[in-house]
């Protein structure tokens, strides 16, 4: 459920009308919806409780600042994947202590920041990162908190390229190590064992690849502390996937992954960390085009936009499907005709969809995208030198630009030449 919605054929997110949006900062532009993005949040925490627990929401899925402060001052934790991530969070006023520190590739420089401006865990990979996070605390003086991240080798039958939790990824350490490696943990100095962490996939529309994950975690629970870890904190990762079509999809909610939790977990006395990103935030987001032309192909009609894979790569890169709907909406009983609906960019490849069934669409008129409040904006790039889009907040009735269009001179502005020049 989202709060994206047509009020007298007019779409609006809450009780903002798009098209006003539009008028005033131009399009493209992603608009994100405040109380979506706060029910999702408590839809997890309500579906955890009564288990201790904390929502580490996964910065990477939508990390502007105005929604991480929003998610902050709810009592989210934050999941980050790199410095700038973790520099992110607390600008926007996240804790330290709030924030879990994960991903393959952590260098030294990243550790020393996080461990200076403090941090709630580590989740490790490999036994290289162990060895050099031990070095660096110790040299510090400090003390690392840390989760070895184990790959329990289950297939999340999710696609290919974010499926993660199997053997062959590159992520985690394997199941049938984890005993030694939690062993030499344990020796190494500047380190602390605080828990275990998995996280086998994103866009997961089954519970039970994670069922089976988290009941190799309960077994590796008892395990370890039998071999005298003090493991207290459980990280299942994220990767609820969220519905991107209206009609026929309905993957499992928060509720029923919390009650599948507590049945597997819950009798482990651990405190449960997840990292949601596309739940909290996929459906609180839509992207707001405007067809540039309508042009008659052999055989079929192309919808140019004025937004291109660089703005929503998901399309182009996964395949993946998103809703498009127009801002005003159709009579009912209005035909669909068969359509190709492409942006600018020089490349095939940035076509959003295939001859998808669409009511009669011309130039100047405006489409949203649903689903594309998460994976959408942090993906973008400049590709062909479009400017990064807008990103509007609605809060109620009224809406902010939190993050600019940048002008032309900003981004030539970033480009140096040479002395020589
Ligand atoms: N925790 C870790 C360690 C992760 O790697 C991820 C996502 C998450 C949590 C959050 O997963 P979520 O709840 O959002 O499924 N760009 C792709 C998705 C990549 C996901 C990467 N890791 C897409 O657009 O579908």
């Amino acid at each position: 459920m989202d709060h994206f919605l047509y009020r007298d054929a007019e779409l609006h997110a809450e009780d903002v009308m798009l098209r006003d949006i539009a008028d005033a900062v131009g399009t493209p532009f992603y608009c994100y919806s405040t109380a979506t993005l706060t029910r999702h949040f408590q839809l997890f925490t309500e579906a955890l409780a009564p288990l201790p627990h904390l929502v580490c929401y996964a910065v990477k899925a939508n990390s502007n600042l105005a929604v991480l402060k929003h998610l902050g001052e709810l009592g989210a934790g934050m999941d980050v994947v790199s410095i700038g991530e973790y520099h992110r969070a607390r600008a926007a006023g996240v804790p330290g202590d709030r924030i879990v520190f994960s991903g393959v590739g952590k260098t030294r420089a990243e550790m020393r920041a996080a461990l200076d401006g403090g941090i709630r865990q580590f989740n490790v990979e490999s036994e290289p990162e162990l060895d050099a996070l031990s070095e660096v605390a110790a040299a510090m003086g400090a003390t690392a908190p840390i989760a070895l991240r184990v790959n329990p080798d289950v297939d999340a039958r999710t696609h290919e390229k974010i499926s993660t939790g199997r053997k062959e990824d590159k992520f985690g350490v394997p199941l049938a190590r984890a005993r030694d490696i939690y062993a030499r943990a344990a020796r190494l100095p500047g380190l602390r064992v605080v828990g275990i962490d998995m996280h086998i996939g994103s866009q997961l529309t089954d519970l039970a690849p994670f069922e089976a994950a988290y009941t190799r975690m309960a077994e590796l629970t008892r395990q370890l502390r039998a071999d005298g870890h003090a493991i207290g904190r459980l990280d299942l990762g994220g990767g609820l996937g969220i519905p991107y079509t209206r009609s026929n999809e309905a993957p499992p909610l928060p509720t029923d992954y919390g009650a599948m939790v507590k049945r597997v977990l819950g009798d482990l006395d651990c405190e449960i960390e997840i990292e949601p990103g596309r739940l909290i935030a996929g459906n609180a987001g839509i992207l707001v085009a405007q067809v540039i032309y309508r042009k008659e192909g052999e055989g079929r009609d192309f919808l140019i936009l004025d937004a291109a894979m660089n703005d929503l790569i998901r399309p182009a890169m996964y395949g993946a499907h998103h809703d498009i709907v127009p801002l005003t909406e159709a009579e009912p009983g209005t035909p669909l005709a068969p359509v190709d609906i492409v942006g600018p960019v020089c490349e095939s490849g940035d076509t959003f969809a295939r001859q998808r069934p669409m009511p009669p669409l011309g130039p100047g008129d405006l489409v949203a995208f649903r689903s594309a409040g998460a994976y959408g904006a942090v993906m973008a790039s400049e590709y062909n030198t479009r400017p990064l889009i807008p990103e509007v907040l609605v809060c109620g009735d009224h809406f902010a630009v939190i993050r600019h269009r940048p002008t032309f001179d900003e981004m030539l502005s970033r480009d140096t030449l040479p002395p020589w020049m």
